[in-house]
């Protein structure tokens, strides 16, 4: 990962803790500015004479007994640290403390009990937080004051004044620790002493900077319509104006709700938007395929295909040559393909995601990525700031391959028909109950098996919609929302009596993990 581009208050030094997005999410709340890091991008860095304000090391996997790293690099530059869980038992482990296996690991929900009050002002006697670990700090090193202490007697934090250092067994970062945003907050305010330098203003001038360096040259933005795309499709435009050119590639797997958002798009802002009709290649390339992963791999293909005739097109018939490709990349897109462990290590490709901005580097295109630091919600924020509508800003993600993912098995215009039509009563319904923004993602699955009902007098055998609904805030991880019963019968009701071919309407309870939010 780079950050050269910026200076960053407080480098979050990933040990490889799920939570650690979590600790810049809150960091970010809080008003400062952070970037995750690895330990050897701070030694490398550190050794170049870049140094932040403030560490905080994250939670991690591993056991002090068998991590031999000498990390002295770390404590050795006066900087004030937060060690979090693994990051706290590395802080003990250095100064002389003795950490020890636990005799029962502490996982999920603990009590924590404030032992003393003047090192952590203000903290009540007694919350509840969630922690993670089997190792435990036995002795607090010398100079370190016990500061809480979990139900089970073990140390939960502690703090050096004088070396401004503080350490906690638990993740304040997360949502079930009671006061942990609290924590945190006093930390960066009161023992690092930080002002605060992040919000929409900040986020936006660097945002707006990433773009300048484009001068007067052309860029190429594969849009999609989407809250990400949209956001930084406007951002780019208002530096560098109409050489910005957005298309939009029709694959003829839409909703038809997608078709009146890119009309509304065209007309109310003062992007460049064409919309490239290419349903019979895509339709024609996905005949008689039904493999979920040979979908998703076709459908990436003939994006690319698509777009490099654009490139060719304009350079031959407009003289007008790309050099720029903007995407909507986010940070936690960033951070995923950087692998920030510090042991790497590869994940097990669940589905093969595409996103219309991957093409090729035979086409020499240079990225462009103004929301790179942001996270969707912080995009969100500045798409508001920009003036761009609330229900545009506030749409639900739309997968690249579209309603290519939501038929099950082979693609039939038939099929695709069901899809759309059952999906646009669903979002009527979701308006009509206003409950569209108390979910993350809604849509309708085409099952590819008949069931047999009744309708009107006669008997039916025809297919099955499912609908998916969820609530997350990362999509890394969702729950199946828990709606009225009215709404569910309301749009059951709706879509067995108004989309021909469906006699069955089912409800997905599955939460992410195990299932994925999409069916394909
Ligand atoms: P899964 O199914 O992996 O989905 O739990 C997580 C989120 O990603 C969206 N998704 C995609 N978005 N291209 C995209 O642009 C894709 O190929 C793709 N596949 C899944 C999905 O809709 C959900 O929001």
């Amino acid at each position: 990962m780079k950050i050269d581009e910026h200076q960053r208050q407080i480098w979050i030094v990933d040990f490889g803790s799920q939570y650690t997005q979590l600790i810049t999410r809150k960091t970010r709340e809080l008003g400062h500015s952070s970037a995750i890091i690895t330990l050897d991008e701070v030694r490398e860095k550190f050794d170049s004479g870049e140094k932040p304000e403030c560490l905080v090391l994250s939670g991690g996997p591993d056991s002090i007994s068998t991590d031999e790293t000498d990390y002295s690099f770390l404590f050795d530059k006066d900087l004030p640290i937060l060690g979090i869980c693994y990051g706290l038992q590395v802080m003990a482990d250095y100064f002389g403390g003795k950490v020890s296996p636990g005799t029962q690991a502490e996982y999920g929900h603990a009590e924590i009990f404030l032992k003393n009050k003047f090192e952590l002002p203000g903290c009540p006697e007694h919350f509840h937080v969630w922690m993670s670990h089997f190792d435990h700090v036995e002795k607090v090193p010398e100079g370190f004051t016990l500061i809480m202490e979990s139900h089970n007697g073990m140390v939960a934090g502690i703090r050096d004044k004088d070396r401004k250092m503080m350490g906690l067994q638990f993740h304040p970062e997360v949502e079930h620790s009671s006061y942990g945003k609290e924590i945190l907050k006093y930390f960066y305010s009161e023992v690092a002493k930080l002002d605060e330098d992040w919000g929409k203003g900040a986020m936006l001038e660097e945002a707006t900077e990433l773009v300048k360096k484009v001068g007067d040259r052309k860029v190429l933005c594969a849009f999609s319509g989407g809250v990400d795309s949209l956001v930084a499709a406007t951002i780019a435009h208002e530096v560098i104006g109409d050489n910005l050119y957005c298309f939009f590639v029709d694959h003829g797997l839409l909703r038809p709700q997608d078709y009146g958002h890119i009309k509304t798009l065209q007309k109310e802002t003062p992007l460049n938007i064409e919309i490239i009709d290419a349903r019979d290649d895509f339709m024609s390339k996905l005949k008689g395929v039904s493999d979920p992963e040979e979908k998703r791999k076709i459908i990436g293909h003939t994006f690319i295909e698509v777009f490099e005739k654009k490139v060719h097109d304009f350079e031959n018939e407009k003289g007008i040559n790309f050099e720029f490709l903007l995407q909507g990349t986010l940070y936690p897109d960033v951070i995923e393909s950087t692998s920030p462990h510090k042991k790497g290590g590869k994940s097990v490709t669940i589905k093969s995601h595409h996103n219309v901005g991957g093409l090729p580097e035979r086409m020499k295109l240079e990225l462009l990525e103004p929301l790179r630091f942001m996270f969707k919600d912080e995009g969100r924020k500045i798409g508001e700031e920009l003036g761009l509508k609330h229900e545009w800003v506030y749409r639900h993600p739309f997968p690249g391959p579209g309603i290519g993912i939501r038929v099950l098995g082979e693609l039939f215009d038939d099929s695709i028909r069901k899809v759309g039509e059952s999906d646009q009563i669903l979002f009527e319904e979701l308006h009509a109950y206003k409950i569209y923004e108390s979910v993350a993602q809604a849509f309708t699955v085409l099952l590819p098996v008949k069931t047999v009902g009744v309708k009107g007098d006669g008997r039916a055998y025809e297919e099955v919609i499912c609908l998916r609904l969820v609530s997350t805030t990362d999509y890394m991880t969702a729950t199946w929302s828990d709606l009225p019963r009215e709404f569910l019968s309301r749009v059951s009701s709706r879509i067995t009596n108004e989309v021909k071919g469906v006699t069955r309407v089912v409800y997905d309870i599955t939460s992410k993990p195990p299932g994925t939010i999409e069916w394909e």
